[in-house]
């Protein structure tokens, strides 16, 4: 089918009618549906659906680079690119496809590309959707330059969230208690981007939104938790090859000076990205990267939780 804008994209359906959507441009998967067809992923309304810039929302791909420190445009090229269907990738390992429908994109730079980044790349995406709806994004890179290259990558992850400001008090403890919170970045040291990517360590017990966050952990675990007690769902996010975890929200403020958000929808989002960044990755001619993202929602409730 065609997305909003006559770019090619891809759903993939799940036997129980969970649904993803994939857009040709930038890789980028647009939708994501459980069976009972709610929209998982956040995606803005004022979202502009036009090349060459990712639409906000989904998950965009950040490739060769993340944000603004290197020689390209923010966040790199692979996410404002048309990328192909490959029709013969290189075998996965077998559970990458058994009983999932999946689709296998792939990226090859242009000349004008390699006059910004001078390194020629594969970038292969596979997309998957299990049988009980988890999504699994898998990348593979391959250097078939002549030279080594380094790069970094994020899966920049927009999860719809009910409400990152709503608080409970809980009276035992008399401590507010966030509905929105992740689990797993907990005593972390972390790179603050609002203090010129400082180096801190997290003091919190989880991490809880109140102001404009903009971050990236650092060797965090592989297994990380979102929860969103109001909707009484927690996303599960398991990620292999990705030591760096991002976590995004622009807040009230950033938002307004934003074109492609709504002054208010912040509230409704975070973004939480499987990401390679502080140590960027080196690959040798003929060497290749994998980096794998697994999302999984499950029921939560607030007294298994609590
Ligand atoms: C985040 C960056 O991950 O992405 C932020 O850390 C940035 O600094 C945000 O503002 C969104 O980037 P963009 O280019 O999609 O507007």
């Amino acid at each position: 089918t065609k997305d909003w804008n006559g770019i090619d994209q891809v759903v993939l359906r799940s036997p129980l009618g969970a649904s993803v959507k994939v857009s040709l441009h930038g890789g980028q998967v647009t939708s994501w549906r459980n069976d009972r067809g709610e929209e998982l992923l956040f995606t803005s309304s004022k979202a502009i659906f036009k090349p060459p810039k990712a639409m906000r929302g989904g998950i965009p791909i950040c490739f060769p680079q993340f944000g603004n420190c290197g020689s390209l445009e923010q966040h790199g090229l692979a996410r404002n690119k048309i990328w192909t269907i490959d029709e013969n990738p290189p075998p996965l390992a077998p559970s990458d496809s058994h009983g999932k429908s999946f689709v296998d994109l792939l990226l090859k730079p242009s000349e004008e590309d390699l006059k910004c980044w001078p390194h020629s790349f594969e970038l292969r995406l596979r997309v998957s959707l299990a049988a009980d709806g988890k999504l699994t994004l898998t990348s593979r890179i391959r250097n078939i330059n002549g030279k080594p290259f380094s790069f970094s990558f994020a899966y920049h992850t927009y999860l719809s969230v009910s409400d990152i400001r709503y608080v409970v008090f809980i009276a035992v403890w008399l401590t507010p208690f966030f509905e929105v919170r992740i689990e797993g970045l907990e005593t972390l040291d972390y790179l603050d981007n609002l203090w010129q990517r400082e180096r801190f360590t997290e003091q919190g017990d989880a991490i809880t939104f109140e102001s404009e966050v903009d971050r990236v952990y650092l060797s965090s675990p592989n297994v990380i938790a979102v929860l969103d007690h109001e909707r009484k769902r927690t996303y599960v996010i398991r990620k292999e090859g990705l030591p760096d975890v991002v976590v995004w929200n622009p807040w009230e403020k950033k938002s307004k000076a934003m074109l492609d958000i709504g002054d208010e929808e912040y509230k409704q989002m975070i973004c939480v990205d499987g990401a390679a960044i502080e140590k960027p990755i080196t690959l040798k001619p003929g060497e290749e990267w994998m980096g794998c993202l697994e999302i999984m929602v499950v029921p939560s409730s607030f007294c298994s939780e609590g």
